[in-house]
């Protein structure tokens, strides 16, 4: 098997993570999330997400996390944006790149962002536009590509028809989402095939949520299927509120120990990444979901670790 020597990994537990807690989460701890993160080596991190503060309170504070940030050089700090309102609020924050999405399935678009999948073209179509001329790098996102939590299966044919109507806008990247933790490996194989023939593989990403233990996984059956862009959200956290019963996006940490144990370079330290995930802990006053949290809590046996672990309780 030929593995790449390095991917990108994109750190989505600022926006994805937070827009899901149920505590309000102070601004100055998002902003030193985002500076612990940055510093931590990840090149490419979602800061926030500029939609309507009444359907993401969590995120109402968008522009003063977006103005606040620490910008370290080579660092992409992107937003969410859903309509050309959103867009020109990222941009008066000085966000560094535009993230639009919609959904593969109908119902979830529509009790996401109130509007049907082709209603929703020609709203994202001069938001990417602009976005372009500002120079800036612009993904799209395509929600329930494994699973609506209304519809059930979606048809691979549905998810290709989308994501290559993102390409004709001029998306720069495809991000393709498991939005309710629903995919296996085998599934992930034949839809990053069927992907291919719309959008070259080096501008397809993946987005796992982990609801059913498959996204770590489901990242190998991807990485062996070429594709070299992936999403992960520090400790775990994440969701999406419109889709029932969903839990958080796969750990970065976790994806870390498989990239890098596999011999797979991100440029990312992954101890301060630990740190990081300690830290956050401690400031959402909760435990974090992710196996290496656990493991370092020594809550979970592990070699050396665990024979240390006097009565551990296992997970
Ligand atoms: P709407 O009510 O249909 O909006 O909501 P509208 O266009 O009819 O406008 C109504 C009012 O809202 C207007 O104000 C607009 O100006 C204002 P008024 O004229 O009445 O005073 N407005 C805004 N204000 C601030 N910022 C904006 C904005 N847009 C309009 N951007 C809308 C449509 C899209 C805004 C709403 O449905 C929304 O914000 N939805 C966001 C839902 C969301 O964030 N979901 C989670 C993210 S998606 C996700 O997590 C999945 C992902 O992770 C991938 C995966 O896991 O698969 C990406
Ligand atoms: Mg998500």
């Amino acid at each position: 098997m030929i593995l790449p020597d390095a991917v990108v990994l994109c750190e989505v537990g600022p926006r994805d993570g937070l827009q899901n807690e149920a505590r309000a989460v102070p601004t100055q701890v998002k902003v030193e999330l985002i500076n612990r993160l940055s510093q931590a080596g990840f090149r490419s991190i979602e800061v926030t997400s500029f939609v309507h503060p009444r359907w993401i309170p969590q995120l109402a504070d968008a522009d003063e996390v977006m103005r606040r940030i620490e910008r370290r050089p080579g660092v992409v700090y992107s937003a969410l944006v859903p309509n050309e309102r959103g867009l020109e609020r990222a941009l008066r924050a000085g966000a560094g790149g535009v993230n639009v999405f919609l959904s593969a399935s109908e119902t979830h678009n529509r009790k996401n962002i109130n509007k049907s999948i082709s209603e929703t073209y020609p709203v994202l179509e001069p938001v990417v536009r602009t976005a372009k001329a500002e120079g800036l790098p612009v993904r799209g996102y395509v929600s329930t590509a494994f699973g609506c939590p209304y519809e059930g299966r979606v048809p691979v044919e549905q998810v290709v028809q989308v994501a290559r109507r993102l390409v004709e806008m001029g998306v720069d990247e495809v991000s393709i989402g498991d939005t309710i933790g629903v995919a296996v490996p085998m599934e992930v194989t034949a839809l990053v095939e069927a992907l291919a023939a719309v959008v070259p593989l080096e501008r397809i990403a993946l987005h796992f949520h982990d609801t059913r233990g498959t996204a770590v996984a489901n990242i190998a059956a991807g990485l062996r299927a070429g594709v070299r862009r992936f999403d992960a959200s520090i400790g775990g956290l994440g969701g999406c509120p419109y889709a029932p019963g969903a839990t958080g996006n796969v750990a970065t940490e976790d994806v870390l120990y498989l990239l890098h144990r596999s011999g797979v370079d991100t440029g990312i330290d992954e101890e301060r990444v630990g740190e990081t995930a300690d830290w956050l802990e401690r400031a959402l006053g909760r435990p974090l979901s992710s196996h290496a949290s656990a493991i370092r809590r020594g809550r979970c046996g592990d070699g050396a670790a665990g024979a240390e672990n006097e009565g551990g309780e296992g997970r």
